[in-house]
């Protein structure tokens, strides 16, 4: 049974996380174990920046986007030495248990860090690219996708007015989760996506035959790791194709991240959260918290890898009938 655990934000913040922390402190707090914070992600850690958590200190949080704890993404921490250090200044607390809240590089380390140092560690990913394997959905996505099909309504408004093309470009380093399904929501009319290389030829005539038959507005989704360069890039080849055209660009960047939590969201991390106390309580650790299907379920950390949107039969039907 743990007696003190402590909770950590790392990597990139999504919106969510404050739902998390919140779920993790009340959690904790039913079953009578002492809660903390760690500020800075795993650079905090390393400097013993721990601050007590309860339920007061959490009581109006589950709205914000952010992390009360602050986030950060540590070199330091992917090395051995970096993790000693960690290991040393969690021995000076009575933190016995740690939840780490992260994306697949954060988590990885989350694992090693248990292992080398004999730790108790439960991990919950979170990241608006949704690329981390072991689960469905992670903490953030869904408010991602929400904002970026905002986005996309609002500029389809001024698009259909003047009836210009725009090309937007959505977060995705490696990943085309948000770009495929913000395009899908917001009826693109191209959605351009790390995982496959567009064929050029087949975007611009499909472009040229909806301008020709002047059909309103045309918005092309890219996400900012294909291979296209992204939004600036694209826009630029297109207007060669369109020399008569004035063609948007517009990079969503940062908006993505921010902003309140859907209910989807608060939901799954509320969840997560909650899986996460009652698993270190029952013993377990160096898992990662998941859902599969709508269930709860969990991994080892050491199996957490980045993964790739699959475009399964369906998904490619859906582009293929509905863009
Ligand atoms: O966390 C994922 C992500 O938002 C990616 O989509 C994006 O490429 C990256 O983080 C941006 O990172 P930073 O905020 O450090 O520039």
């Amino acid at each position: 049974m743990p007696k003190h655990i402590a909770v950590i934000t790392s990597g990139g913040d999504v919106p969510g996380l404050n739902a998390c922390i919140r779920a993790i402190v009340h959690a904790a707090q039913h079953e009578g174990v002492a809660v903390s914070g760690v500020r800075h992600g795993y650079d905090g850690l390393m400097r013993g920046e721990i601050m007590p958590l309860n339920t007061d200190s959490v009581h109006d949080i589950m709205q914000r986007g952010g992390t009360i704890l602050h986030s950060a993404r540590s070199k330091r921490f992917e090395t051995a030495e970096g993790r000693e250090a960690a290991a040393k200044a969690l021995k000076k607390t009575t933190i016995d248990s740690l939840i780490v809240i992260g994306g697949d590089g954060s988590l990885t380390g989350a694992g090693l860090f248990a292992a080398e140092h004999a730790l108790s560690i439960i991990g919950i990913p979170k990241t608006i690219d949704n690329d981390v394997t072991g689960t469905d959905t992670c903490i953030g996505y869904d408010t991602a996708v929400n904002t970026a099909m905002q986005a996309l309504d609002r500029i389809r408004d001024t698009a259909d007015s003047h009836e210009r093309m725009f090309v937007i470009e959505v977060m995705g380093r490696d990943s085309g989760y948000i770009a495929y399904a913000a395009g899908l929501a917001g009826a693109a009319d191209g959605i351009l996506i790390p995982e496959t290389t567009t064929d050029w030829n087949s975007l611009t005539s499909v472009l040229k035959e909806r301008h020709a038959g002047r059909r309103g507005s045309l918005l092309i989704v890219v996400a900012e790791g294909d291979e296209s360069g992204g939004a600036q890039k694209l826009g630029d080849r297109l207007c060669r194709e369109f020399p008569d055209e004035k063609i948007g660009v517009c990079v969503l960047g940062h908006t993505q991240r921010g902003g309140a939590p859907t209910a989807a969201d608060r939901i799954l991390a509320s969840r997560f959260g909650v899986a996460a106390v009652d698993a270190l309580i029952a013993g377990k650790t160096n898992l990662m918290a998941g859902v599969d299907g709508g269930k709860l379920v969990f991994t080892p950390l050491s199996e957490i890898r980045r993964r790739h949107l699959e475009l399964t039969a369906e998904r490619q039907r859906l582009l293929t009938v509905l863009l």
